[in-house]
């Protein structure tokens, strides 16, 4: 036995692999490429491509290997997809989640298999209290609806109606836009709820409508904007008077440009726009074009970009232990430079903190932007003081 494992072993040196082929690191990247959410899939999906083409592929020693798995954005193929990526192919971390419930269904096996879960587009509150080993580079969305109902309140706007989409982040913006416009002094006249699938937002603009609010705030999951802005307008609701107020998530860059003249002048916030004019933002919009003729980067691109950043930065801060605790106490505290401006993640939390922007949208060099022009600093989630 042990002549042959010495024989073994003395053979084995000409052939041996490299050692970074002999140390790879996979990660489960779980996006919807298909089906509704599919732009949330498509944006992370190239954003996480740009990041290793830039940043390389090895980090600490160990060659990183994306293993992207299409959930078509329903929760029991997620957790089917995360299974079978902890077990069978034993990633290092599993990233992604286009939407709440995808999130909520596959953070008990991230407890159960101590493997970090990098949540790059889902926004409900609750869901970093989902498991420890969350750590979540996206936003939160009480941030946009507090800061949107902050700008409005203090900006000559005494009543509103919302309308959200039912469901988790739906509840949060519609939950922390009322209750932060009530102590601006403003007053919420009808909350309006729209289903997640297929919607359709003409009888719910038909109620905002009837009930003359001087605003509509609204929010819908990205992906949904379009449809959105296109019903506002056949409802001649731009006409009407009524200011349509909104979370970034409604003027996508990925879709804002072809939402046409109706937005334009719409205010909303939002942690991150194409237009954001930093030098790192310049340079992550140049090559991401570059990469992806025919598509502008999203909030949801950087949320992704960032999300390997934090995954490269604790293999280097652990020096290649992939240990899923050791990975998460590595992430807590992370500050970086982002696109979207300074990014922090909350070690009380593991949620994000960053700048919440107002932005108006207007025609820039003949396309459409959210265009900054005030910002609320370093916020935390406001649901968890
Ligand atoms: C979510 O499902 O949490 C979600 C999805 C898309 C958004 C915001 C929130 O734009």
């Amino acid at each position: 036995m042990i002549r042959r494992s010495l024989l073994a072993a003395t053979l084995a040196i000409p052939f041996a692999l490299p050692a970074s082929a002999q140390e790879t690191a996979k990660i489960g990247l779980i996006l919807p490429m298909t089906g509704q959410s599919q732009s949330t899939g498509k944006q992370i999906d190239a954003a996480v491509k740009l990041y290793i083409a830039q940043h390389g592929d090895t980090v600490a020693g160990k060659k990183i290997e994306i293993l992207l798995r299409d959930d078509a954005g329903v929760a029991d193929t997620t957790k089917r997809l995360a299974q079978e990526l902890i077990v069978r192919d034993k990633v290092i971390a599993i990233a992604g989640f286009g939407l709440t419930p995808l999130a909520m269904a596959t953070a008990p096996l991230a407890t159960q298999a101590k493997v970090p879960m990098i949540v790059m587009a889902a926004a409900t509150s609750i869901i970093t209290a989902q498991s420890p080993f969350i750590v979540r580079p996206a936003q939160v969305l009480p941030q946009p609806a507090a800061a949107m109902a902050q700008w409005a309140a203090a900006n000559g706007i005494k009543s509103a109606v919302t309308l959200v989409t039912d469901y988790g982040p739906g509840l949060d913006a519609e939950k922390w836009f009322n209750s932060r416009f009530k102590d601006g002094g403003g007053e919420v006249i009808a909350s309006l709820r729209v289903p997640l699938a297929n919607p359709d937002f003409a009888p719910f603009l038909q109620r905002a409508a009837d009930a003359k609010p001087q605003a509509l705030f609204a929010f819908v999951p990205s992906g949904q904007g379009a449809a959105l802005a296109k019903q506002f307008a056949e409802r001649g609701l731009d006409k009407s008077g009524i200011k349509l107020i909104a979370t970034g998530d409604v003027t996508d860059d990925d879709q804002l440009n072809g939402m046409g003249d109706v937005v334009l002048g719409v205010v909303n916030a939002g942690p991150y726009s194409a237009a954001h004019p930093s030098d790192t933002n310049k340079k992550f919009v140049a090559t991401f074009k570059a990469a992806n003729p025919g598509m502008r980067p999203n909030f949801m691109a950087v949320f992704g970009y960032d999300g390997m950043h934090l995954i490269y930065q604790a293999l280097t801060k652990t020096n290649g232990n992939t240990d899923g605790t050791a990975m998460v106490e590595a992430m807590k505290g992370l500050s970086w430079e982002s696109p979207r401006g300074p990014a922090m993640i909350d070690p009380a939390t593991r949620d994000i903190v960053h700048n919440l922007y107002i932005r108006k949208v207007e025609r820039v060099d003949g396309e459409l932007y959210n265009v900054e022009f005030a910002t609320i600093p370093m916020m935390k989630d406001p649901a968890k003081p």
